[in-house]
């Protein structure tokens, strides 16, 4: 049996990625332009990039709320899977991120079905109250605002709506309520609020593999 290293936990996603996921130029072409933008390397896995184009098509969610636009490529991924008249409102803080998003996403074609919004979570989300609900949300931002990025995809929602959350693992730090370590307290506070709060149905998944150990909460608005 393999030793359950990082090394090895990459060269298993390396082969299920190979085998399922395939290789595409536009999403190929956006880790390239963030890659030499400088930006960090921590966009979702080409198999949880899958995984988010799987659950926009298993919901047939219309409208995606994405809270977290890093370079796009997560966004290319979800905006590929919606049917022509779907749309992806993405939210990006950082200027030159929501710059290079932008460009990948025209380069892929996707222009029509995807608005970034520049600005905080906190500033923009309160603009996109009154309009149609979004059918599927993915929180992957600053982990300090998941409790504020919850209730707003609960707001913003339906019934029904698909709450997901990235980073829920943190190397095993998620456990330990005396952590410090870089987004912990607000990944536990996330999860005590899918846990608590009547408006979901959550659950978690430990994942391992290119992005070494983390996980992926699963929510549904109740
Ligand atoms: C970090 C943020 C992410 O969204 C991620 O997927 C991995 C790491 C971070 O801030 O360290
Ligand atoms: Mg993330």
């Amino acid at each position: 049996m393999a030793e359950p290293t990082k090394q090895n936990w990459t060269t298993v996603d390396d082969y299920l990625a190979e085998t399922l996921v395939g290789h595409d130029a536009a999403l190929e072409a956006a880790l390239a332009a963030q890659r030499e933008a400088g930006l960090p390397a921590i966009e979702v896995s080409p198999l949880a990039g899958k995984l988010l184009s799987l659950l926009v098509r298993i919901s047939g969610a219309r409208r995606v709320l994405e809270i977290g636009t890093l370079g796009g490529y997560s966004t290319i991924w979800m905006a590929r899977a919606l049917p022509a008249d779907g749309l992806v409102v993405t939210i990006e803080a950082e200027p030159r991120n929501a710059e290079i998003a932008r460009a990948s996403i025209a380069t892929a074609g996707l222009a029509e079905r995807v608005e970034v919004r520049l600005g905080r979570g906190e500033h923009v989300l309160p603009a996109l109250e009154g309009a149609e609900p979004f059918d599927l949300v993915f929180i992957d931002a600053d982990k300090e605002s998941n409790t504020l990025y919850l209730d707003w995809a609960a707001r913003l929602g339906r019934p029904g709506t698909v709450v997901v959350v990235d980073n829920v693992g943190r190397d095993g730090d998620v456990a330990d309520p005396a952590s410090d370590a870089h987004g912990v307290q607000g990944t536990r506070a996330g999860l005590a609020l899918l846990g608590e709060d009547p408006r979901f149905d959550a659950t978690a998944l430990q994942t391992v593999g290119v992005k070494g150990w983390d996980g992926v909460a699963i929510a549904v608005l109740v």
